[in-house]
């Protein structure tokens, strides 16, 4: 299966749950301020902006990018190609990041989750997913993914409220479908603070 055509597959899988949970959660009508972390070809994206957000989109691969360019125009919409330590976050109501962060080099994990944290108001929502020591994964040894125990998870979240936390510590496949063991944990957090 060709990148193309993993990035139509990824189009065509559902929003994750906690994704309409965060939604909910911000109690936003419309208007709010949204960023999608590693948006690869944009299904968040699409979601949130149909539900009434403003979308600040990233990524690091053109090629995934170009599955947004029907929505160049799109008055609520900016799309970027950036890494997650680079890109400049503004001040965000709800921060997604599905299936990305876990793809940050370690060496760059702590400045991007700062600017995450940082980024989002106190009373906004995060939600997303960090993998965890036995997916077959990070049992490579491959030195580019990040890799976080539970408790390196709970530390993550010191400044924040979790709402849900839900572990996948199973045999699955990937979207190419290849077959691996997944273990990841998908965290829904309202960071601290009145708004
Ligand atoms: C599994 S895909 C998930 C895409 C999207 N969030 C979704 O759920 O469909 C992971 C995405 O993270 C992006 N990514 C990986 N490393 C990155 C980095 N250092 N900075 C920004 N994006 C990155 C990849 O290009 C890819 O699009």
């Amino acid at each position: 299966m060709s990148q193309a055509q993993y990035h139509r597959a990824a189009l065509q899988v559902q929003v994750y749950p906690h994704l309409i949970q965060a939604v909910e959660q911000s109690g936003l009508t419309a208007g709010g301020i949204a960023v999608d972390v590693g948006c690869g070809a944009g299904r968040d994206t699409r979601y949130l902006l149909e539900q009434g957000f403003v979308v600040h989109a990233f990524d690091q691969d053109a090629n995934a990018l170009a599955h947004l360019q029907d929505l160049n125009e799109h008055p609520r919409l900016t799309v970027q190609q950036s890494r997650f330590e680079d890109f400049d976050y503004p001040q965000a109501d709800l921060i997604t990041a599905c299936s990305s962060l876990f793809f940050c080099p370690p060496q760059a994990f702590e400045q991007s989750w700062r600017k995450i944290v940082s980024a989002l108001r106190p009373g906004g929502v995060f939600c997303g997913h960090f993998m965890g020591p036995e997916d077959s994964w990070a049992q490579l040894e491959r030195g580019d993914l990040s890799i976080h125990s539970a408790e390196q998870v709970k530390q993550l979240f010191s400044e924040f409220d979790v709402l849900d936390w839900h572990e996948h510590n199973q045999p699955g496949q990937t979207l190419l479908g290849l077959s691996k063991h997944w273990h990841t944990w998908s965290v829904l957090a309202r960071k601290t603070g009145a708004r």
